[in-house]
């Protein structure tokens, strides 16, 4: 079976390719490189071990995509592509709209055309907003999100539940990634911010690695054990993983499904330090600060679903998390 995967050459999709590639899956990869570099496309075979399709192109082209379904028997798409930063979206929230928005309804619009009617979708954690109480559940409302980056994923998984209520021969797959860490194994491939890294984990290895010279911890009066924020951090690697678990089911029937992708532990931005500093060996100067507009106290998953349902959980602890950043950033002090 064929698997288009959009987004495939950045951080989460490079993950997810190598290890489709392990298993029987074939995948083409539509980037238009935006936020990612193409020798991530050679690590990704490297790695994985075999050969795939890579077509460097837009998902706002619906030529491109009409291409892509009509040179090739597509059987799922996994759909990665997105802008996603925060601050940025903030700045520039029409270019958001229609990159993630426009684009993922074109998208459809192809796979609807092309008869191809499975989808697996990243979503996040934060269109549970601020009100709801970790854990978090896929049943609880949906909350407010403070910033254009996350209303585009609300919209879309809106546009997704009524594509499915429309056409239930859909099936759909919509994934809350919690906060994503950690690195392939082999230090090839990893997280490769485009300039000053917004995220934590990003953040800490460059301050290691010496392109920065401190963290800046966002707020220590939180009602947390240490007063700073906590989070569900999760290695890239298992939820690359939760992907597959996710597709062999959206490949199996139709339906529509939400699943939270996170590990269930809530870790404090002291403890991502402390253990960072355990695996590398690394100090990591810091200094407290204000809260971060927007930013919640607590936030952290109830996984049981995919558990129940998919038969996947996360495997990977805090500590592995944190080595397998430091392995990709002191390899790849540059980025690809
Ligand atoms: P990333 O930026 O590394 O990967 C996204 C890829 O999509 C990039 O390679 C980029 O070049 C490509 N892309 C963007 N717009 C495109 C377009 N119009 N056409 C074709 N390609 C396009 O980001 P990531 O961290 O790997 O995130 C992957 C997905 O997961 C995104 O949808 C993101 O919003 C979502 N997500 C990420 C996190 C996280 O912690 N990283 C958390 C929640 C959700
Ligand atoms: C952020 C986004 C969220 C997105 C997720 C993954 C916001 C409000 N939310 O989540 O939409 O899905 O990234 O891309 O931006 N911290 C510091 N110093 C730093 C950076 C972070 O102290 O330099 C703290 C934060 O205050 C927070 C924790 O570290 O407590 C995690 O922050 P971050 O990695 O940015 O993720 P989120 O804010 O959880």
């Amino acid at each position: 079976m064929t698997i288009l995967v959009t987004g495939g050459a950045g951080y989460i999709g490079s993950h997810t390719c190598v290890e489709l590639l392990k298993t029987s899956y074939d995948i083409i990869i539509l980037d238009n490189i935006s936020n990612s570099k193409k020798e991530s496309v050679d690590r990704i075979k490297e790695l994985g071990g075999r050969d795939l399709k890579f077509y460097e192109g837009d998902i706002l082209d619906r030529a491109t995509l009409d291409g892509i379904f009509t040179e090739n028997k597509v059987d799922a798409v996994i759909h990665f592509a997105a802008l996603k930063a925060v601050g940025e979206s903030t700045q520039i929230p029409l270019t958001y709209y229609d990159n993630n928005v426009s684009g993922t309804i074109n998208l459809c619009k192809a796979m609807a055309a092309a008869g191809c009617k499975k989808i697996v979708f990243s979503s996040s954690a934060t269109v549970y907003g601020s009100e709801n109480i970790s854990p978090l559940r896929e049943d609880m409302p949906l909350g407010k999100a403070t910033n254009p980056y996350g209303t585009t994923k609300m919209f879309i998984e809106q546009i997704l539940q009524d594509i499915y209520t429309a056409d239930n021969s859909w099936s759909i797959s919509l994934l809350r990634y919690f906060n994503t860490v950690g690195a392939h194994k082999s230090g090839r491939i990893g997280e490769n911010p485009n300039g000053e890294p917004n995220n934590l984990m990003p953040y800490i290895t460059q301050v290691a690695v010496g392109k920065r010279p401190f963290l800046t911890v966002h707020g220590s009066n939180y009602d947390t054990p240490d007063g700073t924020g906590v989070r569900d951090y999760i290695h890239v690697v298992d939820l690359a993983m939760g992907h597959i678990s996710a597709l062999d089911k959206v490949l199996q029937s139709p339906g529509l499904d939400i699943y939270n992708l996170g590990t269930g532990k809530g870790y404090s931005v002291l403890d991502v330090i402390a253990a960072f500093e355990k695996a590398s060996g690394v100090k990591i100067n810091y200094k407290i600060a204000e809260r971060r507009t927007g930013d919640i106290a607590t936030c952290y998953a109830d996984p049981g679903k995919a558990f129940e349902q998919l038969g996947w959980k996360a495997v990977r602890g805090i500590d592995e998390m944190c080595e397998d950043s430091w392995r990709w950033q002191s390899q790849n002090p540059e980025g690809y």
